[in-house]
């Protein structure tokens, strides 16, 4: 398959984003003490999404700096492979890999089609990564392919809320600002364009079902009471992520 356009324009994005802000945080998320998801940084010991790694075969689709296979070979993963598309991303991990002595190993590739073998896995994760950049009847259906029976799909993106109240440019607003049905690919056209995908939840869990998965879980994420707008990711303030859950965890498991 050749490469989708949206890969060029999103890798175009992210190598920005390196430069600006994923490169010089990537010490510190590597170094976290204990997991946190998103934007807000909740506890994973309050949320609960993961399954036990110990011993198991886990790939990252859309690595980024790949602190999140990171933390997960600190829980006693055996191999993590991280998969991305963007060389300044895998520069950054390869040097944290290398400086952490973690043995983390990475793949330039689009996480929709990878050279990976069938069935080489317990569990795919992805932290925005393929869960927001790739087309889901894709991404979902290599996960499923990566694979063992019985294997274990974890993933986050923003929440369907939060898309439906953000507006083409800035700050998600107290209010519906576009439809969701037919939600399902979107393009900002700011000064930083990249392509999206967010289907409804709906619609991605019949994608998971008609690709072989069960739902094991779902966690709407809201920011904690003491929370503070980020200092990088002001598409939502930390205000709007208490009322409303800025994003949501996924955990599936493919059918034995
Ligand atoms: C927000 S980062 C997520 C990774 C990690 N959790 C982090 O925050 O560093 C998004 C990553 O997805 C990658 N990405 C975008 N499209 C991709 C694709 N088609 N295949 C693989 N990776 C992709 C980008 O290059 C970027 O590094």
């Amino acid at each position: 398959m050749a490469e989708p356009e949206y890969v060029a324009i999103n890798r175009k994005t992210w190598t920005r984003s390196n430069a600006e802000y994923t490169d010089a945080r990537a010490r510190d998320a590597w170094t976290q003490k204990e997991i946190t998801w998103g934007v807000f940084r909740v506890p994973e010991r309050e949320i609960g999404i993961l399954p036990g790694v110990d011993g198991k075969d886990v790939v990252e689709l859309g690595c980024g700096t790949a602190y999140v296979g990171a933390w997960l070979k600190k829980r006693g993963a055996r191999r993590v492979v991280g998969v991305d598309i963007t060389p300044a991303q895998l520069e950054t991990a390869r040097r944290m890999n290398e400086e952490f002595a973690m043995g983390l190993e990475f793949l330039e590739e689009n996480a929709e089609q990878t050279s990976l073998p069938d069935a080489a896995f317990d569990l795919v994760v992805s932290e925005f990564g393929a869960s927001i950049w790739c087309d889901p009847r894709l991404w979902i259906a290599e996960a499923a392919r990566l694979l063992r029976p019985g294997g274990e799909l974890v993933f986050m993106r923003g929440s369907t809320v939060l898309i439906l109240c953000s507006p083409d440019e800035g700050q998600a607003a107290a209010q519906l600002l576009r439809p969701q049905r037919s939600l399902y690919r979107l393009d900002w056209t700011d000064d930083d364009p990249a392509i999206e995908f967010h289907p409804p939840v709906s619609d991605l869990f019949r994608i998971l079902r008609s690709n072989g998965f069960e739902l094991v879980d779902f966690v709407e994420l809201y920011a904690p009471d003491d929370a503070v707008d980020h200092e990088y990711y002001t598409h939502v303030s930390a205000e709007w992520a208490k009322k409303w859950p800025n994003e949501e965890m996924w955990r599936a498991r493919k059918r034995a």
